[in-house]
């Protein structure tokens, strides 16, 4: 327990705030999950400056070995967090010097909490990225499985929500896949910001002890030095750029849950959610609901506001650093966490649904979604395009007041529409030959979804690399 009303500022001032201004100055409930961090600063601190010959090589041995029982007191949940504290930094400094004495009032020679705080978190960031872009892979690879695993599965693709053309089930689920690629890039983007040392820039201004701010670069796995003292204190960019991440990750994974609610709905079917990822009412017995995709949907509205926080914390702060600032954490680490969930939350339902292809074969036949198909065939016949389409759409119109599609046609009807249909004019309704068409680079016939398929491979295995990489560091 730290000393009743005692700050580390006490020298200045004849009175101590009261409880109310205890709790509204602190950011312990949510920084506290920097200990880690913290301590791992500390020590990288603490070596070089003894190397330096700043402080005794006893008192850096001291620090490093107090650290290390605080880590594990921490780890072991035996450590009591008191508000009084204000912060991690000033909480685990405290407990330091109660522990170690003198020694631990050296630890913070050449040294402010605004390029500790700094430090800190840019290292929960990185950490943070890599835990996200491993999510983010997981979710890829069971898009992909599905891909894989449902090669041939012909399904309605919409424009406006109205049925367009028929596309493969494979092909949809890669779309995803795409969009996933480009948010691991934001993430691995916003692990570089985060790659940067600030410890040495003390408060502001940098420091008159002859510290190596290289050596703690190294021995912290930082890439590069912060190259101005006023910049490292005050910038958080790399809290936006991974905050940016998550939320336009959350975007996609909403987009994808929508997908889900409306297929595992009855009048769509297409897909059953496992009953582990549904949950029933309690007053309607038939109910089966996707309480987890909407979830996903509802909380993407939460990170969306959570990168608003924090650009508008940001937006006319002067330099350097200032407490608003301290506002920069709960919002970041509301968005990380709430990716990271939901994340997780789409890799299980997609990896445990039923795919129901005769319900997804049966919607491609419906809604006249080969009728660009007629129109095309007219126009390598010498129709032009837009006659062609003309007479598609007189064909259309007839057979929905007939209650027919498109392949209920018969030849001779076919023919009556425009001579140039000739007999063989019905292989261009034939819903898998339509799809078959569609040939092109990135087009949805079954060879080009395969294709597509193993470029999808390809950049999750590239990714993946990074990654392992990183994470073997
Ligand atoms: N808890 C503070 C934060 O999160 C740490 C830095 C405080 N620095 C200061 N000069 N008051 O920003």
């Amino acid at each position: 327990m730290p000393e009743p009303g005692k700050t580390p500022w006490s020298g200045r001032f004849s009175a101590t705030p009261g409880e109310f201004q205890q709790v509204f100055g602190a950011s312990l409930p949510v920084d506290k999950r920097l200990y880690a961090e913290d301590i791992a600063g500390s020590i990288a601190h603490a070596r070089m400056l003894a190397r330096q010959g700043v402080i005794a090589a006893s008192d850096a041995e001291a620090i490093e070995s107090g650290l290390l029982g605080i880590l594990r007191d921490i780890e072991a949940d035996a450590f009591v967090f008191d508000i009084a504290d204000e912060d991690v930094h000033m909480a685990i400094e405290a407990e330091l010097t109660r522990r170690i004495g003198d020694a631990g009032k050296r630890l913070h020679t050449a040294r402010s909490r605004n390029d500790q705080v700094a430090t800190d978190t840019r290292l929960h960031a990185r950490r943070m990225a890599l835990e996200l872009a491993g999510g983010i892979s997981e979710l890829r690879a069971a898009l992909i499985t599905l891909a894989d695993t449902h090669p041939a599965v012909v399904m309605p693709g919409y424009t406006h929500l109205q049925k367009a053309q028929p596309v493969l089930f494979a092909h949809h689920m890669l779309a995803y896949t795409w969009m996933l690629a480009r948010d691991f890039r934001r993430v691995k983007h916003a692990y570089k910001a985060a790659d940067v040392l600030p410890l040495g820039s003390a408060a502001l201004a940098g420091t008159t002890f002859p510290i190596d701010r290289d050596k703690v670069a190294h021995e912290l796995g930082f890439s590069a030095v912060s190259p101005n003292s006023l910049d490292a204190v005050s910038d958080r960019d790399f809290l936006v750029d991974l905050t940016y991440a998550c939320t336009l990750g959350m975007v996609h994974l909403s987009r994808l849950a929508e997908e889900l609610i409306l297929w595992s709905s009855g009048e769509f079917g297409f897909v059953t959610l496992d009953d582990a990822w549904s949950t029933g009412s309690s007053i309607m017995p038939q109910k089966k609901n996707p309480d987890f995709a909407e979830l996903v949907r509802g909380k993407t509205g939460r990170a969306v506001g959570d990168l608003t926080a924090l650009l508008v914390t940001l937006k006319g702060l002067p330099l350097a650093y200032n407490k608003d600032l301290q506002e920069d954490k709960e919002p970041a680490f509301d968005a990380v966490d709430t990716y990271a969930a939901s994340l997780r939350a789409m890799a299980g339902m997609l990896s445990t649904m039923r795919v129901n292809e005769d319900r997804m074969r049966e919607g491609a036949l419906g809604g006249f979604m080969a009728a660009t198909d007629l129109a095309d065939l007219l126009a390598t016949r010498g129709v032009p395009f837009r006659e062609a389409h003309e007479i598609v759409g007189r064909i259309v119109l007839d057979c929905e007041r007939a209650g027919r599609t498109l392949q209920d046609l018969t030849p001779d009807e076919l023919k009556a529409a425009s001579a140039e249909f000739g007999d063989d004019a019905l292989s261009a309704v034939d819903i898998d030959a339509v799809v078959a068409r569609r040939d092109t680079f990135g087009g949805t016939a079954p060879d080009r979804v395969d294709e597509q398929l193993t470029l999808a491979r390809e950049a999750l295995g590239r990714d993946s690399a990074w990654l392992e990489e990183r994470l073997g560091d």
